[in-house]
This record gives C-alpha cells, sequence and structure tokens, in this order.
C-alpha cells in the first residue's frame, strides 16, 4: 500500500518487528508500483536519502541508478563512506559524480552567504540533471521526502525541494517512500535494513555542507582547514562518548588570520570556532558545556595537526542570539 498521508491512527515505529514490518509493506508496495522499470535517486549519504536507497535496493535491485554528487563540500570520509556501503556492500547501481572542482570554481570569490547558497543548489540540480540525461529508460524520481517536509510545506513554513527543482525535459513519477515517517522513524528502518551506525545516527548537516562553515570566500586550503578539524572533532566527541548525546557540532573557519608562535617562528594563521549546540527542533539551541579536558585535547591536537591554524575558540553563543550555522 502506498500512502499519500500519514494514517491518524499509525503506531510510531522503534521497535525491530516494527521496523521490518514496514519494510515489508514498502518492498512489497515499490515493486507493485516499479514493476520492471528503472528509478534514479540523488544519494547524498544522509540519513533519508540512505534509508529510501537501501529500501528501493531491496524492493528493485539494480533497476535503482543512485546518483551521489560530490560537490566538494562534503566531511571527511562521506563519499567514500557511500561508495563502501552502497556499492561493495549493497552492489548498488550508484554513479558517483565528482564535482569539486565545477563547485569550487563557481564559487571562487563569492563572500554573500545567500549566493553561495544559490551557486550550490543551483550547480547541484545541473550536474544531476547531466547525469538524468545521459540514462535511458528512467521512469521514476526516489525522494527522501519525510512526514516534517509534508507538514512544513503545507504549513508554509518552508518550500519542499522537491523534483520542481529539476528542468522540464526532466519530468519523473515520485517515488517517496518514507513520506510518511517521522526522523526517527527512519533512522529504525534504517538500521534494520543494515544500514551502519554512522550513516543511520549522524548529526544534521546541511545542503551547502561544509560551505556555510568556511564564511565569506571559500578556497581550497581554508576548506581543507574546516574539513580536517571537523574529522578532529568527532574523533575526540566520539571518544570522550558524547556522539549521539549532543545534537550537532562542527567547526568553522573564519575569513581572517591571527599572529601566533611556532617553532619559535611568527606564525600568521586562522583560528578554527568550534560549535556544540543542543536542540529539540533547532528553532533554538543552547551550547554544550563540554568539558574542559576535552577542550584542552582539541586545542592541542587541532594546532598541531591542521596546516594553517594557530588559535582554538569556542562559541559560547545560544541560539538566538546566533544562529546554529554561521551563513
Ligand atoms: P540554523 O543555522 O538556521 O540551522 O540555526 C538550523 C539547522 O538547520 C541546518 N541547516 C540546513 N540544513 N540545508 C539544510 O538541509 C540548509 O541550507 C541548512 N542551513 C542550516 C543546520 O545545520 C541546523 O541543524
Amino acid at each position: 500500500m502506498i500512502y499519500d498521508r500519514r494514517p491518524e491512527n499509525m503506531a510510531r515505529i522503534a521497535a525491530p518487528e516494527q521496523a521490518q514490518a514496514f519494510i515489508d509493506e514498502q518492498v512489497a508496495a515499490l515493486r507493485a508500483q516499479i514493476g520492471d522499470r528503472k528509478v534514479l535517486l540523488a544519494l547524498s549519504g544522509g540519513v533519508d536519502s540512505s534509508v529510501v536507497a537501501a529500501l528501493l535496493i531491496r524492493a528493485v535491485g539494480r533497476q535503482l541508478v543512485c546518483v551521489h554528487v560530490n560537490h566538494g563540500l562534503l566531511r571527511k570520509g562521506e563519499p567514500e563512506q557511500v561508495i563502501r556501503v552502497f556499492r561493495d556492500q549493497m552492489d548498488a547501481n550508484l554513479i558517483y559524480v565528482d564535482a569539486a572542482d565545477r563547485f569550487l570554481d563557481k564559487l571562487a570569490g563569492v563572500t554573500d552567504p545567500e549566493r553561495k547558497r544559490k551557486i550550490i543548489g543551483g550547480e547541484f540540480i545541473e550536474v544531476f540533471a547531466e547525469e538524468a540525461r545521459k540514462l535511458d529508460g528512467i521512469e521514476f524520481l526516489a525522494q527522501g521526502t519525510i512526514w516534517p517536509d509534508v507538514l512544513e510545506s503545507e504549513k508554509g513554513i518552508k518550500a519542499h525541494h522537491n523534483a520542481g527543482g529539476l528542468p522540464d525535459d526532466l519530468q519523473f513519477k515520485l517515488v517517496e517512500p518514507v513520506k510518511i515517517l517521522f526522523k526517527d522513524e527512519v533512522r529504525a528502518v534504517g538500521r534494520q535494513l543494515g544500514l551502519p551506525d554512522g550513516m543511520v545516527d549522524r548529526q544534521p548537516f546541511p545542503g551547502p555542507g561544509l560551505g556555510v562553515r568556511c564564511p565569506g570566500a571559500i578556497t581550497r586550503d581554508r576548506l581543507e582547514a574546516v574539513r580536517e578539524s571537523d574529522a578532529i572533532l568527532r574523533e575526540e566527541f566520539a571518544k570522550a562518548g558524547l556522539e549521539g548525546k549532543v545534537w550537532q557540532y562542527f567547526t568553522v573557519v573564519p575569513d581572517f588570520k591571527s599572529t601566533g608562535i611556532r617553532d619559535g617562528q611568527r606564525s600568521f594563521d586562522w583560528p578554527v570556532i568550534i560549535r556544540a549546540v543542543n536542540t529539540t527542533d533547532a528553532m533554538s539551541a543552547a551550547v554544550e558545556e563540554i568539558p574542559f579536558p576535552l577542550m584542552h585535547r582539541l586545542v592541542e591536537r587541532i594546532t598541531r595537526e591542521v596546516p594553517g591554524v594557530n588559535r582554538v575558540l569556542y562559541d559560547f553563543t545560544p541560539k538566538p542570539s546566533a544562529t546554529i550555522e554561521f551563513e
């Protein structure tokens, strides 16, 4: 059965048996809907698109064509994980597009946050459309729409990012197998489908990726400093048992330098700003009081291991007055 709306009396999916019942029902429904035709999916590696991919692979195998666009603004290890999990472990029909140069060239010298977002979003659709045009016989487009997306677009809170964005020559029928689920239910289904914990429990990550954590004009070296410091932060939070406990944490490398000392010599390098917040709905957020020993360890590792960085700062500002992201 394909639902357009969440049934009023539907129980919240939490236990593995409930997740399995949903999977069995959806796999049958997807097979009936798709038959022997082909489905296209933009697979970012985020929770929603990953669960949709895993469900469709279970239902129609290689009739699903996944396109993973690496826009050069992903976190360390993310594209590799997508390839490992989907191509190597699930035998997915996966097209990997390394578009990093293309995005970074377009973004060169662009300082305005809204223009940066527009360029990233527009370029993403263009790259995805180019890949779609190379393929024959695609009838369906799968999307990781979830129930809060439907509710929010109905209330006019946010425009829902659906197929509306694709050019006119690319019109597909939509397949939205997790449309009636809440986020925690999507995670339960993903776990039951065998996706790794690191993928299912991922913290929220904005569409424009690390681009909004590299304020002002993005340069490759500063972007690399964001990526490396973020990887260290995630590693140290995991070691400290904070993974899954703190809602969102990341680093930002602002576009200014300050004086420091390295190996007895004057240095003139960037700071890394650490942000760690807790929230339930992302409308407001409180700063996590991270332990000082952890902070010392982060300062020590980031200043030693990340090229071009000589200072580490902690952002103590709740939302409001600050937003969670810097741009
Ligand atoms: P802000 O910065 O508005 O962020 O306090 C609230 C939450 O939304 C995430 N965020 C985004 N997610 N596309 C997304 O998919 C975006 O453009 C975007 N901007 C912010 C942010 O990471 C935080 O969890």
